[in-house]
């Protein structure tokens, strides 16, 4: 018999804490695709945006907060009245809208930066919560640099918000200071000493700046946390923030040590991964666990034995349960369609017959003068071949209505412009093996079919 293991929320933070790292900032459309993007991965929780912090970003959020309508989706605020409206204004039209309100705790932070007292700060904190809350009902609250706030204090602040209607405490260990066995008594601590705890979703947010963002995470879900804060391909601040593929395989590998359960569709985590690279232009490292170009490469020949005689011989997972397209699935000048259809999708991008069209024919040149395409290769055709329309909107399912949908499609320059339908070279109309193909006329569909069979689908 199984246990029952308990259901961790994916607090997804890509789109705000990830997008404050350098190099990562995303344009409206581009959030808005990997909204929809992390809405497949199944995360529990979308933090789209810091609405104060720009024009830009405001719109964003209101955006993810229309278009996006399974998750619950957070927009962030500082502890203050104008923060509070600005994000409320942006989330209004959410089907679950979440305020997530932020102040810092610790000494350091309330002498040099805020410069107000303790007292101060647990009234600013409570003001700040009440306010939130008479707007919206589902209110995070999050003490900055609660690891290196005295403990005593934190538990007081802590108390006086959940007091005041908060609903997730979300503790984040903002400087990456803190170690897994200290983080989890932390959250022990709490979990003892705030009055009102049980009524409240306690949350870890853990920065990697000692590369041990996972693991404090986990150790805090090990002592009672029950949402995690994370980012796809771990960016975020400095060295970024707990990475979700890594927290949520940790789970999914080792149930025997981490009993919980996530809403995460592991085939995602790749596409997601991909087109977050793509649209940042930062790249995965390559040895990063689950998402690296290596995570699932073999090299040494002692290693290659082993895994062709049995996969689990040096690995852990297989490729397929994170979404990493078959290495057995070559790309080369003899692939066909839909080969490239299906690694297009691999990678995030599902195209319709006649942008595949367009692809493949650059394809097949690259590939007549590479051998092999690989996966960088072939983003880098698809960003070029649909460079006029920017982030290379039509690409994912569409959810638009149809008329914005015209608006969305690729811009057709003279360069993308598919070439025009010309009678395709059939010759005599039989299958590889001969067989004369069912029925000669000429419908569009049959002539679609026979072109799909002609091209090496
Ligand atoms: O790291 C941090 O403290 C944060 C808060 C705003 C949650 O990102
Ligand atoms: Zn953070």
């Amino acid at each position: 018999m199984t246990a029952e293991r308990a259901r961790i929320t994916v607090f997804d933070t890509t789109l705000r804490d990830g997008e404050q790292s350098p190099g990562c900032s995303m344009n409206r459309q581009e959030k808005l695709r990997l909204a929809q993007q992390l809405d497949r991965l199944g995360v529990d929780v979308i933090e789209a945006g810091f609405p104060i912090a720009s024009d830009g970003d405001f719109e964003s959020v209101k955006a993810i907060a229309s278009v996006v309508r399974r998750p619950i989706i957070a927009g962030l605020a500082r502890a203050c009245r104008p923060d509070i409206e600005r994000a409320w204004e942006a989330l209004k039209d959410a089907a679950r809208p979440r305020i997530h309100v932020f102040l810092a705790t610790s000494d350091i932070h309330l002498q040099y930066k805020l410069r107000i007292t303790r007292d101060q700060c647990v009234a600013q904190a409570a003001d700040a919560i009440r306010f939130a809350k008479s707007l919206c009902e589902d209110v995070e609250f999050s003490p900055e640099d609660a690891t290196r706030t005295e403990p005593e204090f934190l538990c007081r602040v802590l108390e006086a918000v959940v007091e005041a209607g908060a609903t997730t405490l979300n503790i984040p260990d903002t400087v990456g200071y803190t170690v897994p066995a200290e983080f989890g008594d932390l959250i022990t601590t709490i979990r003892q000493r705030v009055k009102g705890i049980e009524n409240v979703v306690i949350s870890a947010h853990c920065h990697n700046d000692l590369g041990m963002a996972v693991a404090n995470a986990l150790a805090a879900v090990a002592a009672g946390a029950r949402q995690v804060e994370c980012t796809i391909n771990g960016i975020g601040e400095r060295a970024g923030n707990a990475s979700l593929e890594e927290i949520v395989m940790a789970m999914r590998v080792r149930p025997d040590r981490f009993a919980y359960e996530t809403g995460v569709v592991g085939e995602q985590i790749f596409a997601a991964s991909q087109m977050l690279s793509e649209i940042t232009g930062v790249p995965v490292q390559p040895n990063k666990a689950i998402t690296g170009r290596n995570a699932f490469a073999h090299e040494a020949g002692i290693h290659q034995d082993g895994v062709l005689k049995n996969p689990l011989t040096y690995e852990i997972m297989t490729p397929q349960s994170v979404g990493v397209p078959d290495s057995k699935l070559v790309l080369g000048k003899h692939s066909g369609r839909h080969a490239l259809g299906i690694r297009c999708e691999q990678l995030g991008y599902q195209f319709d017959r006649r942008a595949l069209d367009d692809i493949y024919r650059r394809f097949v040149r690259l590939a007549d003068k590479i051998k092999h395409v690989e996966d960088h290769h072939l983003l880098e055709l698809i960003r070029d071949t649909h460079k006029p329309s920017g982030s290379a909107t039509p690409l994912i399912e569409k959810i638009v209505p149809p008329q914005a949908a015209v608006v969305n499609a690729p811009a057709v320059t003279p360069e993308s412009a598919p070439e025009p339908t010309k009678p395709f070279p059939v010759g005599p109309q039989t299958n590889a093996f001969g067989v004369p193909l069912p029925g000669h006329g000429d419908s569009h569909h049959e002539q679609t079919q026979q072109e799909d069979y002609l091209w090496g689908v």
